[in-house]
């Protein structure tokens, strides 16, 4: 059949915007309008800001041309990439784990997915006349439909957008998608923050979110530490294998250090933006984002408080929403595409059934998280936070370790003086620092270092970081 004869060449991306555009639309999601606001507003503001802004530069970027280097090399995806490059079954094993990485995390995305699709219908269908429902109560009306059957029914209407997407290919589907969404992002979200300003009280917003105190710093850096490394690894979509499948549709040779340098720009300057809508509308209608909880339900209930008592707000409440879904969904299609590019490269198995199969699945594990709040905050919590960080920390030891000489000369490949210069320093960064931090921030995550102390701590990552690259030590490893 002549299917047959297309699937066996491998897609790549049409145009290089195309490729940063896609990586940005997986980047810039939940996590920089859901999370990224309320994590700031939990731990200190703008300190949190500074700190988080500080790991994205040393972490974050290095990280992702960590996975970049994986994909654009075996132009595979992560489990057949992995088994490549080193030559041995093991790495594909942990290749593996993307798989389940990517299933465990739309898990959950697709739920609050489609909560946000359900808030989006009701402004819009309210435009036309009366007011979205959730204007009466909006505490409990999130409550009423964030679990259950409706939560359920939405969460398989967002699954099936995500689907026809990637169904629809990487040039067609993915790259035609984010092309048209992520302009719309920006554009939307900067007319709304234009907006937010001319609010009475903005200022007030603007001082909670950017007020500098050196002091919260100093005094808290650790505890601030962890939830930053955790923010800046999710919305930049690290740790998953998504950055090492969406670069391995790349054909030519282009400067990866600067491609990674405009995503995590762009990236964080939407979450950025995203605060400056945000904190205005709530100080303008007197709503201390602080005490409105900072749960699942915050972005919902909070402003849709705000949205309620707005001149216009309805129609700021349907941008609003459609922002976050078009954000939402170009995310989303990037974890599903994750197990699909697997099936596809490894069994050889057609992007439809690939997609069939694994949206299947997702629709009965996002159904479980929809019904039940417990599971669904342990995959969104817990479950992702170890999964992605162990994720990074073994594609790290790999570019470092299995790939050595071979990921500088492709971490150079393309991008000219600077990765002459840059190349040396940045396997060092990626094979030894950014492991032994990323191990530490998860032990601290788990309140390791209060239990047991810092030392100790410090201890326990080098043992863990060595005893990991023990395990996976290859017999013709460079070192
Ligand atoms: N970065 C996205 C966000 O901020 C979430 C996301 C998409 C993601 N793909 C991922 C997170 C892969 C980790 C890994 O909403």
């Amino acid at each position: 059949m002549g299917c047959q004869w297309v699937s066996m060449a491998r897609e790549t991306w049409a145009t290089r915007l195309g490729f940063i555009l896609a990586a940005v639309g997986s980047a810039v999601g939940l996590g920089n309008i859901w999370r990224f606001p309320w994590q700031t507003a939990e731990n200190g503001g703008s300190a949190f800001l500074v700190v988080y802004l500080g790991i994205v530069l040393l972490v974050g970027v290095p990280g992702l041309l960590g996975e970049f280097v994986i994909g654009r090399r075996a132009n595979k995806s992560p489990v057949g990439a992995l088994r490549e490059l080193s030559g041995s079954k093991r790495w594909g094993f942990v290749g593996a784990f993307s798989v389940i990485t990517g299933l465990s995390l739309l898990s959950f995305y697709s739920v609050v997915g489609g909560w946000i699709l359900r808030y989006l219908l009701e402004s819009g269908a309210a435009v036309l006349g009366g007011n979205p429902a959730y204007f009466t109560n909006p505490g409990q009306y999130f409550g009423g439909v964030s679990a259950g059957t409706d939560a359920a029914l939405f969460h398989l209407l967002f699954l099936g957008l995500t689907g026809l997407i990637v169904l629809a290919g990487i040039r067609k589907g993915i790259e035609l998608g984010t092309k048209v969404m992520m302009p719309a992002v920006l554009v939307l979200l900067l007319a709304l923050a234009g907006w937010a300003a001319t609010q009475p009280n903005a200022a007030a917003g603007y001082a909670f979110f950017l007020r500098f105190d050196p002091s919260v710093i100093t005094e808290n850096f650790f505890a601030i530490l962890g939830p930053a490394a955790g923010q800046a690894l999710f919305t930049l979509s690290l740790g998953a294998g998504t950055m090492v499948t969406y670069s391995s549709y790349l054909g030519e040779d282009r400067s990866l250090p600067l491609d990674g340098s405009a995503i995590a720009v762009l990236n964080t300057s939407v979450g950025v933006i995203t605060g400056l809508v945000v904190f205005p509308l709530l100080f303008s209608q007197g709503i201390d984002p602080t005490a409105t909880g900072t749960g699942p339900g915050a972005l919902f209930v909070g402003l849709a408080g705000a949205f309620s008592q707005l001149p216009a707000g309805t129609l700021i409440a349907t941008t609003f929403f459609a922002v976050v879904t078009l954000a939402a969904l170009s995310s989303s299609i990037s974890m599903l595409e994750i197990p699909v590019a697997f099936l596809v490269d490894e069994y050889g198995v057609s992007r439809r059934a690939a997609v069939l199969g694994m949206a299947g699945i997702v629709a009965v594990t996002g159904t479980v998280c929809a019904f039940n709040p417990g599971i669904f905050s342990f995959v969104a919590g817990t479950l992702v936070n170890i999964l992605l960080t162990t994720g990074l920390v073994a594609f790290l030891l790999f570019v470092g370790w299995v790939m050595g000489r071979d990921a500088i000369e492709e971490f150079s490949s393309g991008a000219g003086s600077l990765g002459r210069r840059l190349g040396t320093p940045w396997l060092f960064a990626v094979g030894v620092v950014l492991p032994l931090f990323l191990v530490f921030t998860l032990l601290t995550h788990f309140g390791v270092d209060t239990n047991i102390g810092f030392w100790p701590t410090v201890g326990l990552t080098v043992v863990a970081s060595v005893a990991a690259f023990l395990g996976l030590r290859q017999p013709n490893s460079v070192v």
